[in-house]
């Protein structure tokens, strides 16, 4: 049988009965499959990785090795919550690399949105490695593989684009919840004890607000990207709009424009909100947000946002326009 392909009579985790079935199951996979033998995982803050991180905890306890490298292109408090729930509350050996000096260094006057994407993901494969190296006794890798990344791109996770690690740190894989759809882990999450705002996290994408802080990256405009992005979610988090819009986030463009603050003319930067609905990101349509709440984040975000003058809501449907802005 090949283990990659989700058997036709599967069912469907919908519920937390179900959940509690296939972790149970997964639990003595696992043990069966690594004995007492040490498995390591990056965890990213994103689902995948999340669920798959708490199951093994449960699995195998201190066994289970996390990374979490922080590029400094996470969103405000991400790295916070990952050190809080896995090291905190579940107990887990993590180890937390803070390498936002090494991407920022390695991206500075980059422009190309393309080679920012290549340079974020290979130095996140550099830093892994360089840790996975520091770790003698591991044989085995977990991923946070989920079907749809074997339905489209045989089973290689979509982050990082680049190529994975050299050949003589070849593990054999762990790979928990490869056969479910990304509903099914989230209802796995949950039932494993995570936090909802983790299980039901927005989609992200790896290179993080790299990509949103338009061109050449720099701390003080990604500094304010950051304030203005948790800004933009705590209000749509007071309005009730988190669970109703697929994704959200702010973009701050690498040019600046007239502004006046306190009587003086200012020169500073736009920020501007984008937001979707879609099924499968292919397509995508821009949802009516209520003008009360659209003032709100603006007035807030130029009130509170040094270097922000201007706030705009992007209209703009996919297609023509792509959910990110580069
Ligand atoms: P676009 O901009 O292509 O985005 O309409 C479609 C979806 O993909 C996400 N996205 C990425 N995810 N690495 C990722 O992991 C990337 O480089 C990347 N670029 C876009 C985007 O956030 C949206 O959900």
């Amino acid at each position: 049988m090949d283990s990659n392909k989700r058997p036709e009579d599967m069912q469907r985790i919908t519920t937390k009965e179900l959940a509690d079935e296939f972790i149970n199951q997964e639990v003595e996979k696992v043990r069966k499959q690594v004995g007492n033998k040490k498995v390591l995982l990056a965890i990213s803050g994103g689902v995948d990785s999340s669920v798959v991180a708490a199951l093994l905890v449960k699995a195998i306890g201190k066994n289970l090795v996390c990374i979490h490298v922080n590029h400094g292109l996470m969103r405000k408090g991400e790295s916070e919550q990952v050190i809080e729930v896995f090291k905190n509350k579940l107990d887990a050996n993590l180890i937390y690399i803070d390498a936002t000096d090494r991407f920022l260094d390695k991206l500075a006057g980059v422009t190309d949105p393309e080679t920012k994407r290549k340079i974020i993901g290979a130095e996140f494969i550099r830093v892994f490695e360089e840790e996975a190296r520091k770790l003698t006794d591991i044989e085995f890798l977990a991923q946070g593989t989920i079907y749809p990344d074997i339905l489209e791109s045989d089973g290689v996770k979509a982050h990082h684009n680049v190529g994975g690690l050299p050949d003589d740190l070849k593990f054999e894989l762990v790979e928990p919840v490869k056969l479910l759809f990304k509903d099914e882990v989230r209802v796995v999450g949950q039932a494993l004890g995570l936090p909802y705002s983790m299980v039901q996290r927005q989609p992200f994408p790896g290179p993080g607000l790299g990509v949103r802080c338009l061109g050449a990256i720099t701390r003080d405009r990604l500094h304010a990207l950051r304030e203005a992005d948790a800004i933009l979610r705590e209000e749509f988090d007071k309005a009730g709009l988190t669970e109703k819009v697929w994704q959200f986030f702010t973009v701050v463009p690498d040019f600046r424009s007239t502004g006046v603050r306190n009587g003086k003319r200012v020169f500073d930067w736009p920020c501007i909100i984008r937001a979707v609905n879609t099924v499968d990101a292919m397509s995508a349509t821009v949802p009516e947000i209520d003008y009360a709440i659209l003032k709100k984040i603006t007035d807030r975000i130029l009130g509170e946002v040094y270097g922000i003058c201007r706030v705009l809501y992007d209209l703009s449907p996919k297609g023509p326009a792509t959910i990110e802005w580069e």
